[in-house]
């Protein structure tokens, strides 16, 4: 699969945890070009695990993403964006500064996130989060096309996430 990017996009990666996002983005794009909720939340508490910290996590991600996008420079949102309210905030600051959205959806099955999850060396996440972004993720993905993203591309299995090449022009 080929993902065009116009630049600057806003890139959202949607997914439970363990689906690969950060994997991908590492992968695809600079560190610079990342804003991740986990690396937010750990500047913002020195954890990124403490979910008390989310809305301060949060707060850092949006601020350095408004700045950002004002520079009209191309930025990956690297957090779950299970719950549509999460994408719409998102949505919403990349069409007040004119920067196209465009969604890259991990929906794998949720074996291979769970699976992931526990081989990860650094961070587990417990099972029942990642079955109810799951959840979350499958009542919301019918309407994606219904949301203001200039694209969306789903990514549904693992030979997909692994051979995917991003072209930006
Ligand atoms: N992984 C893998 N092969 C891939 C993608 C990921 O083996 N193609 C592994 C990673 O090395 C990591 C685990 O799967 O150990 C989870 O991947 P990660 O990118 O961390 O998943 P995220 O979606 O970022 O999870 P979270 O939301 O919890 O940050
Ligand atoms: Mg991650």
């Amino acid at each position: 699969m080929i993902i065009h990017l116009t630049d600057p996009s806003l890139v959202l990666l949607i997914g439970p945890s363990g689906s690969g996002k950060s994997t991908f983005a590492q992968r695809h794009f600079r560190s610079t070009q990342i804003l991740s909720s986990d690396s937010c939340r750990a500047m913002v508490c020195d954890d990124e695990n403490d979910q008390s910290a989310t809305s301060d996590a949060f707060e850092l991600l949006y601020l350095i993403l408004a700045k950002r996008l004002a520079r009209r420079l191309t930025t990956v949102v690297d957090a779950t964006n299970v719950q549509s309210s999460s994408r719409t905030s998102l949505l919403t600051l990349a069409a007040a500064c004119g920067v196209p959205c465009v969604a890259i959806v991990f929906q794998l099955p949720e074996e291979v996130c769970q699976r992931r999850n526990l081989q990860r060396a650094t961070r587990h996440v417990p099972p029942e989060v990642i079955a109810n972004q799951m959840a979350a993720l499958s009542e919301s993905e019918a309407n994606f096309e219904r949301e203001a993203f200039a694209c969306v591309y789903r990514l549904t299995n693992e030979a997909d996430a692994d051979r995917l090449t991003i072209v930006c022009s």
